[in-house]
C-alpha cells in the first residue's frame, strides 16, 4: 500500500521504516529541512538499534523517501499518518498545535475525489481525533476522508523490535472503508487488531500508559516498605509478579519513570480526566511517588556521605533507561544536577547519551567531568552512583573499578548488580528496596 506519515520523529520514522520493512510504500514528511536532507543523505538523526539499518535497505529497495512537501505525501498514499510531537503545557495539558497545524494542511492539498484515511498515531487526549475531523472539514468542504485512531506502543530502545511485533494494533474508527484499509496496512505484522471507536482508541493509550506507570510507582512504594522493615524488593516483585494475573514486567524498583512519555502521559491524562469532570486522584498520587524516589536516593547517599559538597562522585548512566540516546526528563540528568547544585564534583559515564546531554543544555561540561569508559568516572571516587541500567555496567571489570576508588561505596538505583557478588568485590552496596549488603 502507498503511505505517508506526517512527523519523522521517533514514532513516525521507526513506523515508516517497518511499515516499508513490510512491503508498504512510505513517504516520510517532515517539516525540518535540515531533517529531511541528513535522512536522504542516508543519516539518522536518532540512535535505535537496528534503524539504520532499516532505512538504508528500505531506501535502496524505492519502498521509503523523505521529502518536506506534505502534498507531495498526500498525493501519494491512501492513508496518511499523524506522528507529530505532543508535548505538555505548563498545566500539563497536551499542547495540540501541531496536531491542528497539519490537519489544516491536509485540508488545504486534499484535491476533490482523493478520499483519504487520517490516522492519528500521536499521543492525544480522548476526542482529539473528532476535532482533527471538523477542522479538515471546515478549511475544506469537499475533502473525502476518514479520521483514524492508532496509538503507537512502541518503547525507545526497543522501537524496531516492537514495531514489528506488536501485542495488539488497536484502531479506532467508525468507518469500514477506513477499517479495511487499516486491517491491511498490518495484516503482514499478524498481530491482534482490536476495532474500536475513535474515543476508546484515544483513551487506550493514555490508560494503558498511566497504569505501567502506576505499576512503577506500586512497586517504588513497596520499596520504601521493604527498606523499612528488611525485606527485599526484588523478592516481593518476583513472588507477586508470579501471579499471572500481575505479571513481573514493569515492577522493577529504582529512581522512578522518566523519559518522555509517562510523565507527559499522565500529566495529560490527570488533565483530561479533570478538564471533563471526573478528576483522577490516584494518578496525582503516581506522580508524588515518583518525585520522591530520586530524593530518598540522594537522602541514602547523604546517609553515608554526611555531606556531599566537595565529595568526589561518579554517576553511571545519563539516558532515561537503557539502549537509547534520549536524555529528556531522565531522572539520571536531574540526579547529577542535584549533586552538582550541592557542590559535589560529579564525573559521569554514558554510552550514549553524553553529547546530547549537553548539545541539549541539559549538563553543564564545565561542572561535570563526563569520562570515555566508565571505569575513568570512579577515578578516585568516594562514592559510584547507577542511574540507568545498561548492560554495559553489569559486564564491568567492577575489581577494577574498586581500585580506582577512594572508598568502594555504591548506590545501585537500579537494582543492577548482584548484591552478593557486590559484597564479595569488597563494596559498601546500597541498593532500592533491599537490605544493604555491607
Ligand atoms: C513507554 C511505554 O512503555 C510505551 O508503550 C509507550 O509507547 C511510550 O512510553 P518508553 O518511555 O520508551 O515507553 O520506555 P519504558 O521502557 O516504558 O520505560 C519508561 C520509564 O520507566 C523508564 O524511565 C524506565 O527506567 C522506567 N521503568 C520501567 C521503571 O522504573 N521500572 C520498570 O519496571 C519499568
Amino acid at each position: 500500500m502507498d503511505l505517508c506519515i506526517i512527523g519523522s520523529g521517533y514514532v513516525g520514522l521507526v513506523s515508516g521504516a517497518c511499515f516499508a520493512e513490510v512491503g508498504h510504500h512510505v513517504i516520510c514528511v517532515d517539516n525540518d529541512q535540515k531533517k529531511v536532507d541528513k535522512l536522504q543523505r542516508g543519516e539518522i538523526p536518532i540512535y535505535e538499534p537496528g534503524l539504520e539499518e532499516l532505512v538504508h535497505r528500505n531506501v535502496a529497495a524505492r519502498r521509503l523517501r523523505f521529502t518536506n512537501s506534505i502534498e507531495d505525501g498526500l498525493d501519494h498514499s491512501q492513508v496518511v499518518f499523524i506522528a507529530v510531537p505532543t508535548p505538555p503545557q505548563s498545566d500539563g495539558s497536551v499542547d495540540l498545535t501541531y496536531i491542528e497545524r497539519v490537519a489544516r494542511e491536509i485540508a488545504g492539498v486534499l484535491k476533490p475525489g482523493q478520499y483519504r484515511v487520517i490516522v492519528d498515531k500521536s499521543t492525544v487526549p480522548v476526542k482529539t481525533g473528532e476535532k482533527v475531523a471538523d477542522t479538515i472539514r471546515r478549511y475544506n468542504k469537499d475533502a473525502e476522508f476518514d479520521v483514524v485512531s492508532n496509538p503507537e506502543f512502541l518503547r525507545e530502545g526497543c522501537a524496531v523490535p516492537d514495531l514489528m511485533n506488536p501485542d495488539r494494533i488497536v484502531v479506532g474508527s467508525s468507518s469500514q472503508r477506513a477499517t479495511d484499509l487499516m486491517k491491511q496496512i498490518y495484516e503482514p505484522f499478524r498481530a491482534p487488531i482490536l476495532v474500536t471507536d475513535l474515543n476508546s482508541a484515544e483513551l487506550i493509550k493514555h490508560a494503558a500508559n498511566s497504569f505501567l506507570s502506576l505499576k512503577i510507582s506500586y512497586i517504588n512504594a513497596v520499596a520504601a516498605i521493604c527498606e523499612a522493615s528488611g525485606a527485599d524488593v526484588e523478592m516481593v516483585a518476583d513472588g507477586i509478579g508470579m501471579d499471572k494475573r500481575i505479571g513481573r514486567n514493569f515492577l522493577n524498583a529504582g529512581l522512578g519513570y522518566g523519559g518522555s512519555c509517562f510523565p507527559k502521559d499522565v500529566k495529560a491524562f490527570i488533565a483530561i480526566s479533570r478538564q471533563l469532570g471526573t478528576p483522577f486522584a490516584l494518578l496525582e498520587e503516581v506522580e508524588r511517588i515518583n518525585a520522591t524516589m530520586l530524593d530518598r536516593f540522594i537522602d541514602k547517599v547523604r546517609g553515608a556521605l554526611w555531606v556531599l559538597k566537595d565529595k568526589k562522585i561518579a554517576v553511571w548512566g545519563l539516558t532515561f533507561k537503557p539502549d537509547t540516546d534520549d536524555v529528556r526528563n531522565s531522572v539520571a540528568i536531574e540526579l547529577v544536577n542535584k549533586l552538582v547544585a550541592e557542590g559535589a564534583q560529579v564525573s559521569a559515564y554514558d554510552p550514549k547519551g553524553a553529547e546530547k546531554a549537553v548539545e541539549w543544555g541539559l549538563i553543564d561540561p564545565t561542572k561535570v567531568r563526563l569520562t570515555k569508559t566508565p571505569a575513568d568516572a570512579t577515578d578516585g571516587a568516594e562514592a559510584l552512583l547507577l542511574a540507568t541500567e545498561w548492560k554495559e555496567f553489569a559486564n564491568a571489570d567492577l575489581a577494577e573499578v574498586k581500585k580506582r576508588m577512594h572508598t568502594p561505596l555504591v548506590f545501585d538505583g537500579r537494582n543492577h548488580f548482584n548484591p552478593e557478588t557486590m559484597r564479595q568485590l569488597g563494596f559498601t552496596y546500597y541498593a532500592v528496596g533491599r537490605p544493604a549488603a555491607v
